[in-house]
């Protein structure tokens, strides 16, 4: 083919229309053939997650490429589907399918929350939410473990709150995902922060969400030090996405009527 040929705008176009066919062949493939693995990974992280919030597994600490380790330590957990408006289990929900993000979405599914009901800036609240319940031999609950999620300063910020078997003490947070700035928000993945989630308590002895991210800390030993964790520094709003959304995930719209029960249960 002569130069001037090779070089006309037809075959240019022509060319260029190859290269982004093929590109986008390779582009579609590659990603329709990983998604069952970026599926599995994606599973795998939100189980991790739960063990870290649990304090049952170490932070870093990984599974090997099939999730081993992670799948094991996560079949000790019971998974139950609770309905948050009354706070009973139910069975006419399938753990397995149920997803709650998409629930919150479907106006059949959920409900949408006034401005003063909605302190962790969720809009919509799903009827059912997944809970995942590990038992003492003798049958009675060691720990629960709750999703949580609410507003932090630059996007809604997902993660897992595990209580102890009083229903009113923490037992870990752990956060899967956020979009805070690292150094700044993104110190809620900061181990040394996380740490201070376990043993704090959650509500008072009224049951009314109490947990307070501070500045200065009260004096150690005082009751309101009982309800304390440091806040984020550089990152007051992120910190007050934190506090919101633990206040009203442990509080009476969220799983405040399920500890409740769990909590009588507990007693009897
Ligand atoms: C680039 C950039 C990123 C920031 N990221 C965060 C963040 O992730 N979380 C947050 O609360 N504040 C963030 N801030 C700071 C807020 O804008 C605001 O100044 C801060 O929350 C005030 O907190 P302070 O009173 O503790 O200084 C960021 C600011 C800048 C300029």
């Amino acid at each position: 083919m002569d130069k001037s040929k090779r070089e006309s705008i037809g075959n240019v176009l022509f060319v260029a229309l190859v290269v982004c066919l093929v590109c986008s062949i390779v582009v579609s493939t590659a990603a329709v053939a990983l998604k069952p693995r970026q599926d599995f990974n994606a599973e795998l992280d939100r189980k991790l997650n739960v063990l870290v919030a649990a304090g049952m597994l170490e932070d870093g600490q990984r599974a090997d490429d099939e999730g081993r380790g992670i799948e094991e330590l996560f079949e000790q957990f019971e998974v139950r589907v609770v309905d948050l408006r009354t706070g009973d289990f139910t069975d006419d929900v399938d753990p397995d399918t149920h997803d709650q993000l998409r629930a919150a979405r479907d106006p059949q599914r959920s409900e949408r929350l006034s401005r003063a009901e909605d302190r962790a800036g969720i809009g919509r609240l799903e009827h059912h939410a997944i809970v995942y319940i590990l038992q003492r031999d003798d049958g009675n609950i060691d720990r629960i473990v709750l999703p949580i999620r609410g507003q932090g300063l630059w996007a809604a910020m997902h993660g897992f709150l595990a209580l102890e078997s009083d229903m009113r003490t923490s037992a870990g947070l752990a956060y899967y995902q956020h979009g805070e700035t690292p150094g700044l928000g993104g110190e809620v993945d900061n181990p040394r922060w996380k740490g201070q989630w376990d043993g704090v308590k959650l509500l008072d002895d009224d049951l009314s969400p109490s947990i307070r991210l501070v500045k200065t800390r009260s004096p150690e030993g005082s009751d309101a030090a009982r309800f304390e964790v440091d806040a984020l520094s550089g990152a007051t709003l992120t910190t007050k996405g934190v506090e919101e959304m633990v206040r009203f995930w442990t509080g009476d719209k969220g799983f405040g009527p399920l500890l409740e029960r769990l909590r009588q249960a507990e007693a009897s």
